[in-house]
């Protein structure tokens, strides 16, 4: 039996890891001798849109449509109701096309009935079909992937992306929840970001390279068929910039949302400090878990949160809103980047 394309693409962000280079390496934070505040005084809470997150730190979408993802839904939603963690969903569309796959997705509901829920579909969706994935969830806000060099890779995949903005936008004005825009790691640049801006999206996840590559996971699947694309796309630190340049020429009060490659504290807190007021964790997270159990990932959740809690206090900032506004240094290849863009 063909093995269901969510279950390869588990298998095989597993096997590869994260691809390369997040960019985060060239941010230097820096230290504060006198910080003036308690450890204990430390508050992790964040704001994204009008949602208030009690840990900067999100469950990123990854899967459900099929059944070995039910149980990868169950796990990852206790781990992030133990951890009071926001978790997404992976694209709900199996679900709206198959309804007897929704309990693939409709468990992380059911273990963590008061938590904060995203539902996920791509940008080919209608405004009806995202309100039944939000249905379908009782979500607390939708995600819509943005994934075009994936669907091109993809022989079966998509080759018309006329109408995006169209749809997004509907979605946007219709869905009656917060709508969360995201690259699934190829990352963005301003003009796009502008672009979503435009549409009244609030919440913008920058997605970068240098962590789970879809363009290696679906060359992988087809024996590398267009390998030249595998380092397609802009890293997250970049993206992330890109995004704040953006938002800063609009003068506008969109959350950004750092996902890609991040899976050590101090790139939580370099986005965090760059002006990030999230980062999504996708494929760190589902190797803890699927590697060495549930209660690990909530043990590697809690060291994160005192790791956080250990930087934001080397730096003085009580909170992620003090943090956000502390200065960092911009090297090496990100530095070179800024410049010939303009980015401030
Ligand atoms: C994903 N990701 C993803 N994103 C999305 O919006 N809808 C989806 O269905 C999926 N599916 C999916 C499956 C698997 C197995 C992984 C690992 C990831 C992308 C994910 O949310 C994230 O944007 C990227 O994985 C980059 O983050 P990491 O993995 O580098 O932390």
């Amino acid at each position: 039996m063909r093995i269901p394309r969510k279950l390869e693409h588990v298998h095989h962000a597993l096997q590869l890891g994260p691809g390369g280079n997040n960019g985060f390496g060239g941010i230097k934070l820096l230290p504060n001798c006198l910080p003036g505040i308690s450890s204990d005084q430390i508050a992790l809470n964040s704001r994204i849109g009008e949602l208030t997150l009690s840990s900067p730190i999100i469950i990123n979408a990854m899967t459900g449509g099929a059944n070995e993802t039910e149980e990868i839904n169950r796990e990852l939603a206790v781990a992030a109701r133990e951890a009071g963690l926001a978790m997404a969903v992976g694209s709900q569309m199996a679900a709206i096309k198959n309804p007897e796959m929704a309990s693939s997705y409709q468990v992380v509901r059911k273990v963590n009935p008061n938590g904060l829920v995203f539902g996920n579909l791509g940008s080919e969706a209608t405004v009806e079909q995202a309100k039944r994935a939000v249905d379908m969830l009782r979500a607390d806000a939708l995600q819509i992937h943005l994934n075009v060099m994936q669907e091109l890779i993809m022989p079966e995949g998509d080759r018309q992306f006329n109408g995006m903005l169209e749809r997004i936008g509907a979605i946007v004005r219709q869905v009656g929840v917060p709508v969360m825009v995201k690259e699934v790691g190829f990352g963005m640049v301003r003009e796009s970001v502008e672009t979503l801006l435009s549409l009244g999206v609030k919440m913008i996840d920058v997605g970068g390279a240098g962590g789970t590559n879809f363009a290696a996971i679906e060359n992988a699947r087809r024996g590398q068929p267009m390998g030249w694309l595998n380092d397609w796309g802009c890293n997250t630190a970049i993206s992330l910039l890109e995004a704040l340049e953006a938002k800063r020429r609009a003068k506008t009060d969109v959350s950004l949302i750092a996902t890609g490659g991040i899976a050590q504290t101090a790139d939580v807190c370099k986005a965090l400090t760059l002006g990030a007021s999230a980062v999504g964790i996708a494929g760190a997270f589902l190797k803890v878990q699927r590697t060495k159990g549930t209660a690990a990932l909530i043990g590697r959740i809690g060291a994160m949160h005192d790791e956080l809690r250990l930087l934001m206090t080397a730096m003085g900032a009580a909170s992620i809103e003090a943090l956000q506004s502390m200065p960092v240094v911009i090297g090496g290849e990100t530095e070179r980047w800024c410049g010939a863009r303009g980015i401030a």
